[in-house]
């Protein structure tokens, strides 16, 4: 039986619980798409354990269940499968982030293997390196919004660096690990300033202002690229020269880097904060070009507006 892949959405592990799900569901095994239970499933923490082991991080199911799965989000119980405090779940949790990202928005089909791959890859790299992985941990714990978002942020920026430079894997590992880290620096400004909901005084803006340059100093150790690097210090600079922490301009700001900024703001638009509002991906897009042109590059709000299928300041319905 051929599956149509552009038929599925992506349904995180870390969502079941220890419940009964009523309707079918997949697996992305390599880019092959294989049925995995059909109709009732009773669900148990061993059988998402064994599937997080095997590198599983989301389950697909069909667009024309949306309404079921929407109801058993909204009506499950029993205990979470993952359980939140187990380090290794929590990442594993990042990365499936990641990809619910990547998969609701419109990438072509033939690069899903390559987009798996990177997956295993990310997971890989965090576990050969454990100080990699406290830092994220750390992170989930200091501020859980600044961990999803970077998640959020990989999705997004490697759904435009296939848009846009095509599927060159060194260049993508490059945005999502870039992504991932960008706001590790986080760590060193307090949790206050990081939810506070009014205007900032200066000190705290220059806690803000330090987080790249932080960032850095935390992962001198790790063997990261010099794109990352970059992607990591310079993620805040902007084209008109009005960013920090070095006002670069322009043609001195790489197109990784601006993609990773690009995703990094169109993300901060979309979600809620406890000071605003989260925008529709339609009502993002519109801020953007509105007021953020100067300073993000309009390739990279086009590409977006293709990936988002945002056409004359409305979605088309893409998600289930
Ligand atoms: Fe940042």
């Amino acid at each position: 039986m051929t599956i149509d892949r552009a038929s599925l959405q992506a349904l995180k592990l870390s969502e079941i619980r220890d419940s009964m799900t009523e309707f079918d569901l997949y697996l992305d095994l390599g880019g092959e798409i294989v049925p995995y239970a059909n109709g009732p499933h009773r669900w148990s923490a061993d059988e998402t354990e064994q599937l997080l082991q095997s590198g599983q991080f989301v389950l697909l199911y069909n667009r024309a269940d949306a309404d079921r799965v929407r109801s058993y989000l909204a009506n499950r119980d029993g205990a979470p499968c993952v359980p939140a405090s187990d380090a290794s779940h929590q990442l594993a949790d990042g990365i499936s982030e990641f990809l619910k990202t990547l998969y609701a928005v419109r990438f072509p089909e033939e690069h899903y293997s390559l987009v798996k791959g990177l997956t295993v890859a990310l997971d890989k790299f965090l576990q050969a390196y454990p100080q990699l992985s406290d830092l994220l941990l750390r992170l989930v714990q200091h501020d859980p919004y600044t961990f999803y978002h970077s998640a959020r942020v990989a999705g997004y920026s490697v759904a435009l660096g296939l848009a846009l430079r095509g599927p060159d894997e060194a260049r993508l590992w490059d945005m999502a690990m870039g992504s991932f880290l960008h706001d590790i620096g986080n760590l060193s400004v307090s949790k206050d300033i990081l939810n506070h909901a009014g205007s900032l005084n200066d000190a705290e803006w220059n806690q803000i202002r330090q987080h790249p340059e932080e960032g850095l100093k935390l992962l001198e150790e790790i063997p990261l690229t010099r794109t990352v690097r970059d992607i990591i210090f310079y993620h805040h600079e902007r084209l008109d020269g009005g960013g920090y922490p070095r006002r670069l301009r322009g043609s001195m700001l790489s197109m990784e880097l601006r993609i990773v900024s690009f995703a990094d703001v169109y993300t901060a638009l979309t979600v809620p904060r406890c000071y605003q509002k989260a925008r529709t991906p339609a009502e993002a897009i519109q801020f953007i070009e509105d007021h953020l042109l100067n300073f993000l590059d309009p390739k990279i709000l086009h590409a977006m507006r293709r990936l988002l299928a945002v056409q004359g300041g409305q979605l088309s319905q893409i998600a289930g």
